[in-house]
């Protein structure tokens, strides 16, 4: 099949790079020239595990070609996937203007039937809007073309997100066109051979469905930082109660960590848009408002920690920071909890020695300009004369560490650990000072 992806960040360039490992002919477009020259250079300008092989097998095939041609792409695809980027606005909800731009670009080129596929997380009405959009340039240059919008949301994990896309859990497509449908299933099917896993249904339950799965995770991280909160109050352990209530099938353990903090650049603004969503139809989402608020206060638990420990003016104090990614096997910073740490903690005068495994060019970006940040080529080398050790990203490399060995870089055995990947006991057998999140 001919396939155009239209974005070729995260979501856009898995897509595109998966379809063309299935066979398919895909042309993937983006107005970041320089994204698309380093694909061209043969190398991929993110991490994801497994990607970069896809992309240079498929590049190498002639399936895959990237380009910043509008006209080249939109001719190419029957499918046009709309991928880019949906940023939150001012007042939280989902800036549409790179979809709506991208659906504008499509109907200022289209000559035969296209199924334009929203694949970004978008509110409810959007394909509304994309049809409109469409058909108002097909209106300007006074042509009549067919063409059928379906919403096809992305549920892939960053750092799993080409094992996700190759075998996701289930496939929703809201259409209502026929042809539509059987396109989609026909572009699909070699990812469900073994069983289908496509459900499709309306195109406003297809766009509701994203921000519902998001908003439920999110719901499961804040309310067990809410508790780990209570535990450390009341002298209980978060990790037990975890595994406590982990184990009723009803609850389950998945998304039931405490930590300081979600991140990444899904659930924060999903939150919000879907929230905002609901109160521009006078519906006030209570659940959900408490979610990110409890999530904005879990970010800060760590500062806080930090302060109650070692006072307010931290000038004269370097810490070392494990993990910078919003989680493991990603280098995607975007909304990371480790941003306001950093900030706080170089605002009262303290300076940061920080290693992670992948994201340390990009938070040389996110925090060029700012003093007191430097980097360690290993985990052991940021710990040098630092007061403490805080975790932030549950990287692997990070759980098993030479405690002894960090003890000798420390200048005080202290660790704040902001995702419990130690446990307690380890460290104090080592003479560490250890606190967790909601550990006793
Ligand atoms: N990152 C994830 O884990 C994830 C998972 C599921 C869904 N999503 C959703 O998918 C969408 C994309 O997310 P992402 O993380 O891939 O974003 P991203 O910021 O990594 O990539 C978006 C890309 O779109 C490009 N772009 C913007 N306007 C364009 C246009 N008019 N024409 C061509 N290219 C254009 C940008 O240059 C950028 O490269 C968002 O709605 C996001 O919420 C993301």
């Amino acid at each position: 099949m001919k396939v155009t992806v239209i974005g070729t960040g995260y979501v856009g360039l898995v897509t595109g790079a998966c379809l063309s490992e299935m066979g398919n002919d895909v042309v993937c477009l983006d107005v970041n020239a320089d994204k698309i020259r380093v694909l061209n250079e043969g190398d991929i300008p993110i991490y994801e595990p497994g990607l970069k092989e896809i992309v240079q097998r498929n590049v190498g095939a002639g399936r895959l070609k990237f380009t910043t041609d509008a006209e080249q792409a939109c001719s190419h695809g029957t499918i046009m996937f709309i991928a880019v980027g949906t940023p939150p606005d001012e007042d939280g909800s989902a800036d549409l203007q790179y979809v709506v731009s991208a659906a504008r670009d499509i109907g200022r080129r289209m000559t035969d039937y296209k199924v334009v596929v929203d694949k970004s997380t978008v509110p409810v009405g959007t394909a509304d809007r994309v049809r409109a959009a469409i058909l108002e340039e097909l209106a300007n240059r006074g042509v009549s073309v067919p063409f059928a919008v379906a919403s096809n949301p992305e549920f892939l994990k960053e750092g799993a997100a080409v094992e996700d896309f190759m075998r996701p859990d289930r496939i929703i497509v809201g259409a209502d066109d026929e042809q539509a449908i059987f396109l989609m299933r026909a572009l699909y099917a070699p990812f469900v051979r073994n069983h289908d896993r496509m459900l499709v249904m309306d195109v406003r339950s297809a766009e509701l469905t994203k921000y519902a799965a998001n908003a439920m995770l999110a719901t499961r991280i804040s309310f067990m930082n809410e508790l780990a909160n209570l535990a450390e109050t009341v002298g209980a352990d978060i990790e037990s109660v975890r595994v406590g209530i982990g184990s009723d099938a009803r609850i389950g353990y998945s998304f039931l960590y405490a930590g300081c903090g979600y991140g990444g650049s899904c659930f924060p603004k999903d939150v919000k848009a879907l929230v905002k969503t609901a109160s521009e139809h006078g519906r006030e989402l209570q659940v959900l408002t408490a979610v990110e608020r409890a999530n904005e206060a879990q970010k800060r638990v760590l500062a806080e920690k930090v302060k109650r420990r070692f006072g307010e003016d931290l000038r004269g104090k370097h810490f070392a920071l494990w993990g910078l990614a919003f989680k493991p096997d990603t280098d995607d910073m975007r909304d990371a909890p480790s941003r306001e740490l950093v900030m706080e903690l170089v605002e009262a005068g303290a300076t940061v020695g920080a290693h992670d495994p992948v994201a340390m060019e990009e938070s040389r970006r996110v925090f060029a300009g700012l003093g007191g940040v430097s980097y360690a080529p290993t985990p052991l080398a940021a710990c040098e004369g630092a007061d403490a050790l805080i975790v932030v990203t549950e990287w692997k490399a990070f759980r098993s560490p030479d405690f002894a060995a960090i003890r000798t870089q420390l200048r005080q055995a202290v660790i704040f650990d902001g995702r419990n990947v130690f446990g307690a006991e380890l460290p104090r057998r080592h003479g560490f000072e250890y606190h967790g999140i909601g550990r006793c």
